[in-house]
């Protein structure tokens, strides 16, 4: 169970990204955060995976609280950003994946065997040899989602992973979402109503609190108003 109490956020500029979120997520569930832009979905995300700190509230993952704990959220927390400045422009494919598996304490044919694991469920075995930077943003954005799958989490976080990404590739980040949501926490930032419609549940933020939540499979049909009646 990953637990979110009461978690505000400011920002140096005096914006009040989060004002008070709370929420529960139970092993095993894969749920949405949907909010508009600037809701303050990122700043939550990054919260959880302890990027940023809160200014109050507290975050605790199977009763650990993770703020104070940071060595046990780096190594059962797993998050795609989508930000590109975070890989090496002149390492290829593999060699970037090589490199983040070698700081989660891969080795050897281990760190081989998970590289060539996170590389095909993303659909990456043509682009192996391609550097990043020659990469267009479809695959950079599925490169940063096999880096994730690179932990062996018990929480994996997904901002907009489908964002500027072709149908067919959706399909797959759908697979894996799935096949980890039977097991693990899995929290999805999206603005897609497709996307939203393939959670357990949907966390609703609107400038920066809470306001609605919705279990999906009881109310497939209601996605469309719920969406519509919280933004
Ligand atoms: N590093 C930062 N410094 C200052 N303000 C920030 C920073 N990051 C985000 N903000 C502000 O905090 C608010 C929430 O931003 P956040 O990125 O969390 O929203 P979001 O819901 O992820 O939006 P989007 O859908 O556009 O990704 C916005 O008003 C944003 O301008
Ligand atoms: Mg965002």
């Amino acid at each position: 169970m990953l637990e979110v109490l009461g978690v505000k956020k400011k920002y140096k500029n005096g914006i009040e990204a989060l004002k008070g979120v709370s929420l529960k997520i139970e092993t095993g569930k894969k749920v949405a955060i949907f909010g508009e832009n600037g809701a303050g979905k990122t700043t939550l995300l990054k919260i959880i995976a302890t990027f940023l700190l809160p200014d109050e509230g507290t975050v605790t993952l199977e009763g650990v609280n993770i703020i104070k704990n940071n060595k046990y959220a780096r190594k059962n927390i797993t998050i795609s950003t989508g930000m590109e400045r975070s890989f090496y422009y002149r390492l290829t494919v593999k060699q970037n994946l090589e490199f983040f598996g070698m700081l989660n304490g891969l080795v050897g044919k281990e760190l081989k065997k998970k590289v060539e694991k996170v590389i095909e469920k993303t659909g990456l075995e043509e682009y192996g040899k391609i550097r990043y930077m020659e990469l267009s943003k479809g695959l950079k954005r599925r490169l940063d989602i096999a880096r994730a799958l690179l932990k062996e989490a018990k929480v994996y976080i997904f901002d907009e992973p489908c964002a500027g990404i072709d149908i067919k590739t959706r399909g797959g980040i759908h697979k894996i979402v799935n096949e980890l949501g039977k097991e693990k926490i899995v929290i999805f930032a999206t603005h897609e109503i497709e996307d939203l419609k393939k959670m357990d549940r949907i966390i609703a933020i609107h400038n920066g609190i809470k306001v609605g939540e919705l279990l999906v499979h009881e109310n497939r049909d209601c996605v469309e108003n719920f969406v519509k009646g919280v933004c």
